[in-house]
């Protein structure tokens, strides 16, 4: 029968996690708008996009989120271990979309602003990176830990993720190893069974994809949501 738009029968965060530049924002529109981009610029705050798929006869809807995965030492760096300031409540006037959460970033005096919908109203404050990390991750049933199969120090920094994630993710979460630029095929730097080995050891579903291809894209975000449900 008549679905309206919006609806749903279940609602799930997935995040999309892993170092800068191996294309999770170019995932995320692929799988959700079906857009790809040679010269997108690095993710600024935090992004977030829907798309619904049917399973089993239900409506699931994937909100599927999005942040820039800066390097390593950046993250044990002063953006690393900051505080929160003491929150404040405010009106603001932002779109329906962004209600529940959003992320004002200020990367010359290095904090962050963020937004979240507390009964009605918003709580504002800013932090440091931590705090955005517990914000994206918080409620996520989800994971892509994706790297780049032609750059293998992010295939190295896999592991750092993983940790990242187990520390604030429910045991139960569904993560998948995604390794990105499969059309890249004379460049490859990661092989296909080096990926493999490390998802079997660490228990994640494991799939190469290309964003600029479209291949196995829509596979893997509906093996993931698949899992979930
Ligand atoms: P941050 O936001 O900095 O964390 O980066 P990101 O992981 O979101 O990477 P992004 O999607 O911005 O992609 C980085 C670059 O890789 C861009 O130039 C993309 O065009 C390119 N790229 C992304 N996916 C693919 C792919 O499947 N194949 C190829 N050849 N290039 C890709
Ligand atoms: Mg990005």
């Amino acid at each position: 029968g008549y679905r309206a738009e919006d609806d749903y029968d279940y609602l799930f965060k997935v995040v999309l996690i892993g170092d800068s530049g191996v294309g999770k924002s170019n995932l995320l529109s692929r799988f959700t708008r079906n857009e790809f981009s040679l010269e997108s610029k690095s993710t600024i705050g935090v992004e977030f996009a829907t798309r619904s798929l049917n399973v089993d006869g239900k409506v699931i809807k994937a909100q599927i989120w999005d942040t820039a995965g800066q390097e390593s030492e950046e993250k044990n760096s002063e953006l690393g271990f900051g505080s929160y300031s003491q929150p404040e409540l405010v009106d603001l006037d932002i779109p329906q979309f962004l209600q529940a959460f959003c992320v004002y970033a200020d990367f010359i005096s290095k904090k962050v602003e963020i937004f979240e919908l507390q009964s009605g109203r918003f709580l504002s404050y800013y932090s440091r990176y931590r705090a955005i990390t517990s914000a994206y991750y918080r409620g996520a049933v989800g994971a892509l830990l994706v790297y780049d199969v032609t750059r293998h120090s992010t295939f190295e920094n896999v592991e750092r993720w993983l940790r990242e994630l187990r520390d604030h993710t429910d045991p139960n979460i569904v993560v998948m190893l995604i390794g990105n630029k499969s059309d890249l095929r004379h460049l490859v730097a990661v092989s296909t069974e080096d990926g493999k080995s490390f998802a079997e050891r660490e228990s994640l579903y494991f799939m190469e994809t290309s964003a600029l291809e479209a291949t196995n894209v829509d596979n893997a975000f509906a093996e993931v949501l698949t899992q979930i449900y």
